[in-house]
């Protein structure tokens, strides 16, 4: 049995604020490829799961004259670490273990090279399939955080995923 299912943190308020704000269907998309990737690697589909789920809520919107500036984007985002600590704050505010939690916060932390100096992180199997995970569904352009999906839609393909996750574990 997990402590925290995908369903307890999707209908959480803060998951939906963030979730919405970098796109659901991505996360939703990011979590099944990583469910996938995890099941294939061996690795633990359950924090897989969630860190796919999670991996964009630190996401800020760059604004500049009303449009999105990718210049002002590129020099100033921090997702990946305002991710992370919110993800791991909302995670053990659910009552999850608090190594799992620790385990998809660096995860989160890990999923891109995009806001740092060098590429040369080494990744623990986990964080690397978060990663591919992540590309696997990106557009162009970033449109992959435009993509909608209906919320209750949304809510049984986390459903479907939670039962999944159940049957592996
Ligand atoms: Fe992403």
């Amino acid at each position: 049995m997990r402590d925290v299912t995908l369903l307890n943190i999707f209908e959480h308020h803060i998951a939906q604020k963030y979730l919405n704000r970098s796109g659901l269907a991505h996360a939703i998309a990011v979590a099944y490829h990583a469910f996938h990737l995890g099941k294939k690697h061996q690795l633990d589909v359950d924090i897989a799961a969630k860190a796919g789920l999670l991996h964009d809520m630190g996401h800020y919107t760059w604004y500049k004259n009303g449009k999105w500036d990718y210049e002002l984007y590129k020099q100033n985002d921090i997702h990946p670490i305002k991710g992370a600590e919110r993800a791991h704050k909302l995670l053990i505010r659910l009552g999850e273990n608090p190594i799992k939690a620790k385990t998809i916060a660096l995860a989160i932390l890990f999923h891109t090279d995009s806001f740092l100096p060098s590429n040369d992180i080494v990744r623990t199997p986990l964080q690397q399939i978060v990663k591919w995970a992540d590309e696997r569904d990106e557009e162009e352009g970033g449109m992959h955080h435009y993509r909608t999906i209906e919320y209750d839609r949304a809510k049984q393909s986390i459903i479907r995923l939670d039962q999944w996750i159940e049957r592996e574990g």
